[in-house]
Formats: structure tokens, sequence, C-alpha cells
């Protein structure tokens, strides 16, 4: 039956996911690379590179949206007689004997066999290199000798994505390409204002080669039938302008048995602005040299890879549970882990639905990013919290978005989303819990990255609460400015031209009565960690003055954000009720549910209890729970693009699956462990893979933005894979609330809310210079630990206190 077709499976012990049919539903990807040289990579080598931007610096070329899809990558091209065919099938789709790609962490080994030859290519970036190594190994596995004729193909980007593709008019004439041994340099612009060009080499003599793009493929070829390859000879062309590229030509011969290493390498050089050029107009290669010869043998590699993988055991190291349950143990050891090291690296900024060069890096995207990874490296998260700060504005606001490479504000989008100010005061705190680092408080952070204008970050932590105060509406509510977390809910924006953006019109905002719930909760939950944090370094004024406005919105709140049954979502620019069972449609939204509930509003009162039960009643649905409910049918311009949506999509009732964990955190704050762990359940993509294979459609190794919701045309169709706070959300969530192991200030408080199912677990949690084995004993309880025994004796509270060293703790519930 063909929805009983699996496109692969988990290999926990090697930490990979196993494709094995290259015809997935949708391209299934991974990243490599970890600090500053990227790579997106498909299961058939699709994909592009980039330094440190995806937009300012595209090394190499990708189309999206492209017909077929995911056309365009690294290509082997193997001619073995008159069979041409490639290791990850795509393009030639030439069917293999054999074909499997698996996707480990930071790299990818795509294998294909065709007619006794057996093609294996290991891609990855080394460690603090930039570079992208392609190692491939031809083996001859038939009882005769065979000669093939190999080309490599890279097309190269002119560097800024965008104007890549649409200035054509300069583009075709500036390129231009060296060529030297076994290297081909791409310097376009280079001659002017760019210090960097990169290259691509094999440690291997070539019989031929060719950078221009219409002489290798041909003007009326593609991809899948290049004619010098087809024809079996390079033509050893020299780009001049129109698209260049680079494709190495090499002849094989292998016995029977016999199996050859190829060391290929992608990479990329910046020189001093006095260093250019070694002779007029010949580029300085000194420094693509030593790079290459870091590289350029097989052993060389091994080891560069080794290091890799010993880099990667020593960041799972740092959380591990054993839970003896194989589909929660991968998604939380390997797998929640490795996706947030991508979203920290990447925001939203480069994956097979982000493009890579609108986006850059979100200022609350970032912030909860890293909250998802703080506990992997955590000098990392340090500098993101001040690059994040400093792009904030003297009133607290701040840029929505900066650029990675420059790490200036985007102001193509600008500012005004309430809620950003708020989720840096999240980072901040996380970052100090896991580390105790309190100095970076005193560290100088500049407003909008302008020299002078520096204050501490305590400063900027303060201002942004005050942000918040400063701008409350008519139900001291927060006013919501152009969006909040969701940032199609623009309540300022009254559009009716298809040529305006939602988000950054704001047709009216003067006396705007417009106020948001979802700020409000989040102000609740941040402002109470900034009470502590005050208290904490002895600002006790301020922690006083700071309870005073929290218990003032919490007040808010309970009077004018409750409807009964669950909390309003939002006053409109009228000051009319957005989420209530007055409205029409969109009677309830997920997001105040969620943050409400976590900030534990009229808890006393029944409030929560009511919320969460509303979310089962009115959200939950097969696949998760939906953002808003009924979906809106018909545009409605005071609300923005929200309502822009077809039913079931995106912000418009899809399962928006970022806001879920809000309300499982809710859950485990109420102790209602059974409904925390089946709401998990629903998105974890291990407990749903079977769906992912056919329904979901993209990766199941990782959670994706949207499932289309119950509402929609297809219900369960996953989309924008990867580059989605659910990820940290995911990993904050089981990791602090359900498995219950929460970094504080003065050691590692332990609150598991389980359900009622659970049995003895063990976490194993390096803290700072300290390892902890936790052995959790639920005995049957949702919630609530009895005692604690740390090393031999009984500890008071919940917190076992930080010492370096090694420590054992049991717990019983
Ligand atoms: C954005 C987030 C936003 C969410 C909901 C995502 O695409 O990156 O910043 O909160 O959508 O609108």
């Amino acid at each position: 039956m063909e929805n009983q077709k699996r496109y692969g499976h988990f290999d926990d012990q090697h930490r990979e996911y196993v494709i094995t049919d290259p015809q997935t539903p949708w391209p299934w990807i991974n990243y490599l690379g970890n600090e500053d040289f990227f790579s997106l990579i498909s299961n058939t080598a699709g994909g592009y590179s980039f330094y440190k931007d995806a937009k300012f610096r595209r090394i190499t070329r990708y189309r999206y949206n492209n017909v077929p899809m995911d056309n365009g990558g690294r290509y082997f091209y193997i001619k073995d007689g008159d069979t041409v065919w490639n290791p990850g099938w795509k393009p030639c789709k030439t069917p293999l004997d054999f074909y499997e790609c698996r996707h480990g962490m930071s790299y990818t080994r795509i294998t294909g066999r065709k007619n006794g030859v057996e093609a294996s290519v290991l891609f990855f970036v080394p460690l603090k290199k930039w570079c992208e190594v392609q190692k491939l190994t031809l083996k001859n596995e038939s009882a005769e000798t065979k000669t093939l004729k190999l080309f490599s193909f890279e097309e190269w980007c002119l560097w800024n994505a965008a104007t890549d593709m649409e200035n054509f008019q300069r583009n075709f004439s500036t390129g231009e390409v060296e060529i030297e041994g076994s290297t081909i340099y791409h310097k376009t612009e280079y001659r002017e204002r760019r210090n960097h060009y990169a290259f691509y080499h094999v440690n291997a003599e070539i019989q031929g080669f060719d950078t221009d793009r219409e002489t290798f493929v041909g003007l009326y070829n593609e991809f899948a039938d290049p004619q010098v390859v087809m024809e079996g000879k390079p033509r050893n062309s020299h780009a001049h302008g129109w698209s260049p590229i680079a494709s190495h030509y090499i002849e094989v011969t292998l016995k029977p048995g016999e199996s050859k290493d190829f060391v290929f390498l992608l990479g990329y050089i910046e020189n001093e602005q006095d260093e250019k050029f070694e002779a007029p107009q010949v580029i300085n290669k000194k420094k693509a040299h030593a790079l290459i010869a870091e590289l350029d043998t097989t052993e060389k590699v091994d080891k560069a890879f080794a290091e890799l993988n010993a880099y990667w055991d020593a960041l799972l190291n740092i959380y591990n549970v054993k839970t003896g349950n194989d589909k929660l143990d991968r998604m939380v050891n390997i797998w929640n882990q490795y996706q947030c090291m991508v979203t920290f690296n990447f925001s939203r900024s480069a994956s097979f639905f982000e493009s890579g060069i609108g986006r850059g890096m979100g200022f609350r995207d970032s912030n909860q990013d890293l909250v998802g990874f703080v506990h992997q490296i955590p000098s990392r998260a340090r500098q993101r919290i001040i690059d994040i700060a400093s792009t904030q504005f003297p009133d607290g606001g701040c840029y929505h978005q900066y650029q990675p490479l420059t790490k200036r504000g985007n102001n193509d989008i600008g500012g005004g989303f309430n809620d950003d100010p708020c989720w840096l005061i999240f980072g901040t705190v996380a970052y100090i819990k896991e580390t105790g680092d309190f100095s970076i408080l005193d560290e100088m952070v500049p407003f909008d990255n302008q020299p002078g204008s520096e204050v501490t970050l305590f400063e900027h932590l303060k201002i942004s609460m005050d942000h918040v105060i400063n701008n409350l509406g008519p139900h001291l509510l927060p006013l919501i400015g152009r969006a909040d977390w969701n940032d199609c809910l623009n309540l300022n924006c009254f559009s009716w031209d298809p040529n305006e953006s939602f988000q950054t019109t704001e047709n009216v905002s003067e006396g705007t009565k417009a106020e948001s719930l979802m700020i409000a909760g989040l102000f609740v939950v941040t402002g109470k960690d900034y009470v502590a944090l005050c208290k904490k370094i002895g600002k006790d004024a301020e922690a006083v003055r700071m309870q005073k406005a929290i218990d003032a919105m919490i007040e808010a709140v309970k009077k004018h954000g409750w409807d009964g049954e669950w909390y309003l979502r939002a006053y409109d620019f009228y000051g009319r009720k957005i989420g209530s069972n007055e409205c029409d449609e969109a009677k309830i939204f997920i997001e105040s549910q969620g943050w409400c509930t976590m900030a534990e509003i009229g808890a006393d009162e029944g409030m929560v209890a009511k919320s969460l039960d509303s979310c089962k009643k009115y959200l939950e649905c097969e696949h998760g729970m939906v953002l808003n409910n009924p979906a809106f049918t018909k545009y409605i311009y005071e609300y923005g693009e929200i309502s822009s949506y077809p039913e079931g999509y995106k912000e418009n009732a899809g399962i928006f699956c970022h806001n879920n964990p809000w309300v499982i955190i809710g859950e485990c704050l109420a102790g209602r462990g059974n409904d925390a762990w089946s709401h998990y359940a629903k998105i974890l993509p291990s407990y749903v893979e079977e769906k992912y294979q056919t329904l979901h459609k993209v990766e199941p190794y990782v959670n994706c933005q949207m499932v289309a919701g119950k509402d929609a045309f297809k219900p369960g169709e996953g989309k924008n894979s990867w580059l989605t706070g659910t990820a940290a959300w995911m990993w904050y969530t089981v990791s602090e609330f359900i498995l219950g192991i929460k970094p504080d200030y003065d050691g590692i408080r332990i609150d598991p809310c389980l359900p009622e199912t659970a049995t003895d677990y063990t976490v194993s949690r390096k803290f700072r210079d300290a390892e902890y084995t936790i052995t959790i004993h639920p005995n049957g309880q949702q919630k609530g630990v009895r005692s604690i025994v740390l090393d031999g004796s009984p500890v008071d509270g919940t917190v076992v206190p930080y010492a370096p060293g090694r420590h054992t703790v049991e717990v019983t519930m």
C-alpha cells in the first residue's frame, strides 16, 4: 500500500538518519558547518554553501522553487562506458543498484552503486576551517578492470545571493576565474571591492576542466545531461562573464577490488587589502595553498572527520537521558539537540523554505534559539546575547532582525514588534543560569551598534522591561505595535494594497488601542525572572519596582484578559476583543493560553486549568494544537496577515509547532503530566515518524514549523522544516519541564512532570564544572518531588546545590 512506504530509518548507534530511497516526498536535507562556513545538503547532494551570511557571501548558486525541485548542487558524474550516473541519483536519475544517504551530526554520506562500481561521498566542513570537504571513494566491485571518466561540478554564485538572481545586465559581464593545476578559483569582483575568493580543488592530477557553464552543460541541455559529460570530453573552457562554474575531469582506472579516494575541497579565502594580488590581475593564493595542504590526503581528511565526531560526542554528552524508550531518548539525546545547534547558527535565514536572502537573524528568534543551545557552547551564546542587544534602541525597542555578517540591524524591516525586548531577558537569564557568569551583565553594549553609546547589558534588560511598561494601552495591557510573537497579527496595518508588507506597514497607529495578551503573559514570565535576577545581584529597589509592574499586569489580565473559559488574545485598534467567544471566528488563540498559563495568572481562581482544558477542547487535533479556532474564512483588514492565509495554514489555524510547547509547559506547571505528555508526543518527530514518511512529508528527524491544521484542505502536511523556534522550545520543555532538570543560579532544580506511566530514568548532566548523574523514581506520580538524596545525604527543597566534581542524585516522587 502506498501509505506503507518508508524512505528511511533512524540509526541511533551512529546518530544518523538513513535514507534508502532518493525519491523522498520532499528533499530531506542536512546542515554542514558549525561556525563560519556552512552548507545545506539534500539527500541527492543538492544545496549550496556560504560564508557566515547566506545573502552576502553565497559561495555556490542555488535556484529556489525550481523545476524539478532541488536542482543544482555538488554533483559527481561518473561515465562508465555509455552509462552516466551520480552517487546521489540526481541529476542524471540513472537507476542505481544501491542508494543510501546517511545524514549525521554535521556530515552527510551519500553512496551509490552502479554496474559493479561503488561511489561513496562523505561531505563535511572541518572544525574551524573555511571549506567543505567532499571525500569521494570509488571502488571497483566487479571482476573486470574499470576505466571511468569522472566529472565534478559546482556552480559559483556571484556572492550576493539577491543580486545574483536579478541583476543580469551586470552579472553576465563580471564573472572571473583562474585555473592553477587542479584548482579552479572563483574571483568575481575581486578586482574591485571584494577581498575574498573561493576555490574548488581536488587532490589528484586532472586531465581537463571546465569553468564556463554554457560550455559544460550546453545551452539546450540540462544538469541531467551536460554535453561535456555526455561526450566524455572536457573542453578546458575559461569563463569570462556569463556563469562561471568549476568542473574537474579525471580519468580513473580501477582493477577488480581496487578503490581510490579523491578529496575535493570547496574553500573560501579572505586576504588583507595590501596582499590581495601576487601579480597584476593574479590573486594571492597563499592562504588557499595552505588550506589545501591541510586537507590533501585521505589521512588528513579522516583525522579532521574524527575531530568533528569527537566534537559532537562532547556536545551530546552534556545532557543525556536513559529512559529505555528509544523514541524519546533519540530525540532528547541526538536530534533535538542537533536541531538546536542548527537554529542557533541560522535563525530563520537559510533552509529549503527560507531563501537565505531576506531574513537574517531575528531578535526574538535568536533569543529563543539560544535557550536550546546555551548548554552546548555557552561562550557562543554569550557573544550572541551581546550581538543581539547591540541592535537595541535607547528606548528599549530594537531591530526585528540583523545580518550575521555585519551584525547591523536590518533597515528593511525595522523595529516596532513589541514583544521583542522581553526576549532579551529570556535569553540572558538562561545564559546566567547555565554558566553562573553574572559578569555578562556588566558588559558594555551599544545601541544600534553606535560606538560611544554603550551602557551595561543589565541596563539593556532594564529598558527592555520598561519598554513594555511605557507602552501600555487603555486596559493597561501591552500595546502590540506591529505585531507580537505572531508576526501576522498586524493590528495597526489596515492594508488593502497587495503591494504593502503586512509586517512593516502601519497605515494607522496613532491612537491605537491594540493590546496583546501574549505580551502580557510574556512580560509576567520574563518579569519574574528579572525580579529574581535583581534580587540575586542586590538590586532590591529595582526588584520591588518591577514586582509592582508585574502585579499590575496580572491584575490587568484577570480583569480585562479573561473570557470566561480562556484568555483573550488581544484588543484591536478600536478596543474590540480578539479571541473571544463573542467573535464570529477565531474565538480562541493558543499564544495567550500558553503564556498566561506559563505565567500562572489566575491559577488560584481556576483560570489556568480552564484555559488548559479549552486548549484540549478547541485547539487539539490529531496532529497537535492549532493556533486558533475556528479558522478565519475571510480577510479581516483590521487584523492583517493572519487572516490572509487560507484556513488551516500557517498563522491561520495551522499547527504552528513553536507554540505547542508553551501550553505543554503550562500543563507541566499545573502538574498535569498526562496531558503534557500527550501534547508533546503528538509533535515529537520520532513518535510520528510514520506520519512524516507520507503525510508530513518533511524530514522525520527534526521538527518543522508548521503542520497543516484540522481546517486545512490537506490536514497534516508539514512545511518549513528545520529553522523553527520549535527546536529550542521542544528542548526546553522536555529537558527542564518534563524530565525536570532545570539549571538555576545556585544549582540544578529538579522538578519533573511526567505521565503516570513513566518508569525510572537517569539523566547525566554536565553543569559548569560538575557532572550529575540523576536517577528519578516517578512511582506513578505525575508531579511532586518527595525527596532528593545527593551523594548519600538528603537535600532540602528541590535544588541540588552546585559544587564542582561528580555527583549522584536519587530523586523520589
Ligand atoms: C518567525 C517568528 C514568528 C513566527 C510566528 C516565524 O516565521 O520567525 O519570529 O514569531 O513566525 O509568526
